[in-house]
């Protein structure tokens, strides 16, 4: 395998990177990630990371035929010993225990999402606009100050509010619920945690499963009008989901959805500010904010990688892979494939091709795409229309380091 991906390459002698190299926890990779894969994406089609055990796609095509592959599994106990899947995703999962839905194969994935995917469809989604605003205004009322970071003021209280008022989940818990939250991705995506970063990973989850617990046990005494009500109420040919499954799906939906729509918040006003004449341009055409959207998602995906694992021997790229091994799909590569997007670095919120694989594809394709997105137009007209001259601060920015995202820790912006 390994010749037959370095055949590939350019001539190039320079090794290619591997491992921490191809994470955040890299300071080069953290501050431009794009440089690196284009690096990659010049000399070949397919990487192997001998160090992390996975083969790592950034060929637009093979990213995409890879997630929409229905026969490819998910599950880390079906990856061979030692790869990347079976070694990082499903650490700490004992043999008999169900992962989660984005980690979970057939049968039993489908039955899960069928269950949920009604409150999640975009018609559904369309009714919280209206919330999703209020959250908006309501955060950006508690802003003062000529300088303020905007992660921790706006882009990372929205999506915690919002999904916490989906659940049903009261204010006074806001605070406890996004330090559980990103605590679990800190720690739940990084291959290089110490055994002391898993155990406070464990910790949050733990604390989080048993605060869901008794939010379930108080709606079915209580049913309301909250994504928790549903769940219970949800009911697809005679089943329903066990008070288990509700906990580790509501985990699910916060783990996935927080730091992710975060990130997009973040790095679209970036974008946005890195690029004054596109913020005038939204500015004057706030008809545009669908469009901008998708275009922050292609430029600069919240999440960078996916995979899956082979289900049998296959060729993809060009070259071939066996059962068992571990898929890395590079979603932020596949973005910037210049044999797809023409001028792939070029930000412009006009452009029609800004169709991305930022929220995977196929059976795992996001679950919680349409609430992204209108989470993040709405935040990002609300805070153009409070601060319609907002620029980058003095403070600047921090990149976070949680492997598979791209997002920052910090951003201060001038009001
Ligand atoms: C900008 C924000 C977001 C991004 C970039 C994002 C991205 C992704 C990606 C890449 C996947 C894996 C897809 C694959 O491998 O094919 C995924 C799965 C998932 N996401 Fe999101 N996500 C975001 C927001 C959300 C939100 C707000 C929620 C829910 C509240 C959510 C819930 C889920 C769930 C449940 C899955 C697993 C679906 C399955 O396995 O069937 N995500 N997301």
């Amino acid at each position: 395998m390994t010749s037959d991906v370095a055949e590939r390459g350019t001539g190039d002698d320079k090794p290619l990177p591997q491992g921490v190299e191809l994470t955040p926890l890299d300071e080069h990779f953290r501050e431009d990630p794009y440089a690196v894969l284009k690096g990659i994406q010049q000399r070949t089609r397919v990487l192997e990371d001998a160090v992390l055990k996975r083969f790592i796609y950034t060929d637009h095509d093979d990213v995409k035929e890879i997630l929409r592959d229905r026969d490819f599994w998910s599950d880390p106990r079906k990856a061979n010993p030692g790869t990347f899947t079976r070694q990082f995703l499903g650490r700490g999962q004992a043999e008999d225990e169900e992962p989660s839905m984005l980690l979970m194969d057939e049968p039993g994935h489908r039955r899960l999402r069928s269950l949920v995917s009604a409150s999640f469809t975009p018609a559904a989604v369309e009714k919280w606009r209206g919330r999703a605003r209020a959250v908006v205004e309501r955060v950006l009322d508690g802003i003062d100050g000529e300088e303020f970071d905007l992660i921790g003021q706006f882009a990372g209280p929205v999506p915690t509010v919002v999904i916490a008022e989906l659940l049903g989940i009261d204010a006074a818990m806001h605070a406890d619920f996004k330090r559980w939250s990103d605590l679990s991705v800190k720690v739940g995506f990084n291959p290089f945690a110490t055994d002391e970063e898993h155990e406070a990973g464990e910790q949050a989850r733990v604390s989080l499963e048993q605060f869901f617990r008794e939010e379930i046990a108080r709606r079915r005494e209580n049913p309301g009008t909250d994504l928790i009500s549903d769940m219970i109420r949800a009911e697809e040919g005679g089943d329903k989901l066990t008070a288990e499954e509700m906990v580790r799906q509501c985990n699910l939906l916060l783990v996935a959805g927080n730091v992710t729509t975060t990130d997009l918040i973040g790095n679209g006003v970036k974008a946005l500010l890195d690029h004054p004449e596109q913020w005038a341009l939204l500015r004057e055409r706030p008809e545009l904010i669908k469009n901008a959207v998708e275009e922050m998602l292609r430029f600069d995906s919240p999440v960078v990688n996916s995979g899956r694992i082979a289900n049998r021997d296959i060729e993809i790229g060009g070259c071939p892979v066996h059962k068992g091994e571990s898929l890395n799909t590079s979603l932020a590569a596949a973005n910037r494939d210049p044999k797809v997007y023409p001028e792939p670095d070029k930000f412009d919120i006009t452009r029609d091709d800004t169709h991305h694989q930022s929220f995977g594809g196929g059976r795992h394709l996001c679950l919680g795409a349409h609430l992204a997105r209108v989470e993040a137009q709405e935040a990002i007209l609300g805070l153009m229309s409070r601060f319609p001259n907002l620029a980058p601060g003095k403070k600047g920015h921090t990149y976070h380091a949680i492997p598979s995202f791209r997002g920052m820790s910090q951003f201060w912006v001038r009001a």
